[in-house]
């Protein structure tokens, strides 16, 4: 069995040998196995990139066809849309030409890209349309892994589509020491957008955790999770998505084929701030007549937004709910004597006329407005328009609690 062996985790120079598979077991009853998110911690959303606005900038690197062996089939990966698209084509190669790769990797924002560290949480959601025509292989077939930066070590993780004894399933390992986390059968989640939420602890020696969740429209088919593994070689982690494929595949299944991916979001897990809210960065959100900058001590995230000083400038955010009372709080600094009043709508409607956002006696200082809100399900969008010609205090980020 070829794997995607490059050198060892440890870089000992020692190629890594193909690991036993696990056998498919028989299908066990579904149950729900808990976040890893730990009381007194909550989400962070910290990457949410739109491949109509942002395109192939939502990336920390990209290889596409980094070997140049099909030069006209290119781009074989780009934006489609509000997707992400990655064209394989079975006269591709990569660099070594037993193999085929497309792939893009990190999660780059307007302000740098996100570094995973040790002893970090983190979590990954997003939605993925496989075509039948992307099969499952005898050899390896990776559509998600996640790494050290380099390319001297192994993976850390991966999800694959693999033949078990004729089946074609998707699962998720630990590459090292090749432990199984979940698997479940791939054909009926061909051909219709999956939703996939991944949650990664990372940590050296057997302090590291990963939690996968597969759901098929409303259909949770794997909620699978390992602790006591190691998720850490060094450095740092990033995750990898796209097409890495092995051509020692000997059922058959290799032919011209596509992923898409979409809706894709990194959180990190941050201290708690009351439980069950969920922290929307400003600097990630839809800014209009403002910049996102770091010069005042004390924000979240990668910056704050300081809105030009007009009336009408705004910070539009996405948040997602289900139907029915939230709380909205509001994190911000105002470094003068005079209040910057502001209108804040939920979904077009206007829930505070004029929330006042009074001066918190410094631009390190920053304060939380906590308005009453009424959300509906899914997504949602929150706004905050300066209402005088002072503009908007600097916002650093809005929580929403359910
Ligand atoms: C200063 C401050 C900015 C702030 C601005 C304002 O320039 O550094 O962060 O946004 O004042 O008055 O709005
Ligand atoms: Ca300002």
């Amino acid at each position: 069995m070829r794997e995607p062996m490059e050198l060892s985790r440890r870089r000992l120079g020692l190629l890594v040998g193909g690991a036993a598979l696990a056998p498919l077991l028989p299908a066990r009853p579904a149950f729900a196995a808990p976040t890893l998110l730990p009381t007194g911690m909550t989400w962070q959303l910290l990457w949410s990139p739109s491949a109509s606005a942002d395109g192939m900038r939502a990336w920390e690197t990209l290889e596409d066809d980094r070997a140049d062996s099909h030069p006209a089939g290119a781009p074989h990966i780009f934006p489609e849309g509000n997707n992400f698209r990655f064209n394989m084509h079975t006269v591709d190669r990569d660099t070594s030409t037993d193999r085929q790769r497309h792939e893009v990797t990190g999660n780059r924002t307007s302000s740098g890209y996100l570094r995973w560290l040790q002893g970090e949480l983190w979590r990954v959601t997003y939605s993925m349309y496989i075509p039948s025509t992307l099969k499952a292989t005898t050899t390896f077939t990776h559509i998600f892994q996640t790494k050290m930066p380099g390319s001297g070590t192994a993976p850390i993780t991966v999800t694959s589509l693999r033949r078990v004894d004729g089946r074609q399933t998707i699962e998720h390992k630990i590459f090292e020491p090749n432990i199984l986390v979940g698997r479940t059968d791939l054909e009926p989640l061909h051909n219709k957008w999956i939703d996939i939420d991944y949650e990664i602890k990372i940590g050296d020696g057997s302090s590291g955790a990963v939690r996968w969740v597969v759901r098929n429209g409303a259909t949770t088919v794997v909620d699978a999770t390992r602790t006591g593994v190691d998720t850490f070689l060094g450095d740092r982690v990033r995750p990898k998505w796209g097409i890495y494929r092995s051509l020692g595949d000997t059922s058959g299944s290799l032919q011209n084929c596509h992923l898409l991916l979409t809706n894709l979001k990194s959180y990190k897990a941050v201290p708690g701030n009351g439980g069950g809210a969920t922290r929307y960065e400003a600097e990630n959100a839809t800014i209009s007549q403002g910049v996102v900058e770091s010069n005042h001590a004390g924000y979240s995230g990668t910056g704050f937004v300081n809105g030009d000083n007009v009336a009408g400038s705004y910070v539009e955010w996405t948040v997602s709910g289900s139907a029915g009372a939230a709380t909205l709080r509001i994190r911000y600094a105002n470094g003068t004597t005079t209040a910057r009043p502001a209108t804040i709508t939920v979904n077009g409607a206007t829930v505070a006329a004029d929330q006042a956002f009074n001066g918190t006696g410094a631009w390190t200082t920053w304060a939380t407005a906590t308005v009453p809100v009424t959300l509906g399900s899914g997504s949602n969008t929150v706004r905050i328009t300066a209402n005088t010609a002072g503009g908007n205090p600097n916002l650093d980020y809005i929580e929403v609690a359910q």
